[in-house]
């Protein structure tokens, strides 16, 4: 189930607020800039279809993104365990790793999960927002947003993300150590959801 937690950036002892309200939670983001959207998720795509095969399912909604916001190119992005794959615990740490520092980049971030999972943290106006996404959830950060993905020990997910220009998007971390401070998608959502 989608949800909202909402902190003060000083206080992630402190839950604020929180919400699985759809309409909620795309009411509370949209006032600091973040779009949040469910999809039409009628389609039951394999854990094995291709690239092309997941961005032709949503392609009425990618358009519309790419028409409303100058997005110019869309990709997939897939991480879950493979039986055989022997490496698949340094695979899934080193993923984990890679954007679980808060970071920022020079343009929107969008994720639209097409099944699986994870938990951003988007920290504006004092405050930080986790946002649990789940199968049908689409969330657009806006460029300079600061911000940090979790998808959590056992990764599983496919995304499609969407990029404003054609050789995609660099983090820029802020060496910020702000991350460590919040709940984890593990320790929060893993057994709450
Ligand atoms: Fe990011």
């Amino acid at each position: 189930m989608s949800a909202l937690l909402v902190y003060g950036e000083n206080r992630p002892d402190h839950l604020f607020r929180s919400t699985t309200d759809v309409p909620l939670i795309a009411h509370e983001l949209a006032a600091c800039g973040v779009g949040f959207e469910r999809w039409d998720c009628r389609y039951d795509l394999a854990a094995t279809a291709a690239p092309e095969e997941v961005l032709a399912a949503y392609d009425s909604d990618i358009q519309r993104l790419k028409r409303d916001h100058g997005y110019l190119s869309a990709d997939v992005v897939r991480i879950q365990r493979s039986s055989e794959d022997s490496e698949w615990p340094e695979i899934a740490r080193t993923a984990r790793t890679t954007f679980l520092a808060e970071h920022s980049h020079s343009e929107d971030e969008v994720r639209f999960f097409a099944a699986g999972s994870g938990l951003f943290a988007l920290r504006a106006n004092g405050f930080v927002r986790l946002v649990y996404c789940e199968k049908g959830d689409m969330l657009r950060i806006p460029a300079g947003m600061r911000h940090w993905f979790d998808m959590g020990t056992e990764p599983s997910f496919c995304a499609i993300r969407l990029f404003g220009t054609s050789d995609g998007w660099i983090a820029s971390f802020t060496g910020d150590p702000i991350a460590l401070r919040f709940p984890t998608y593990d320790g929060v959502f893993k057994k709450a959801m």
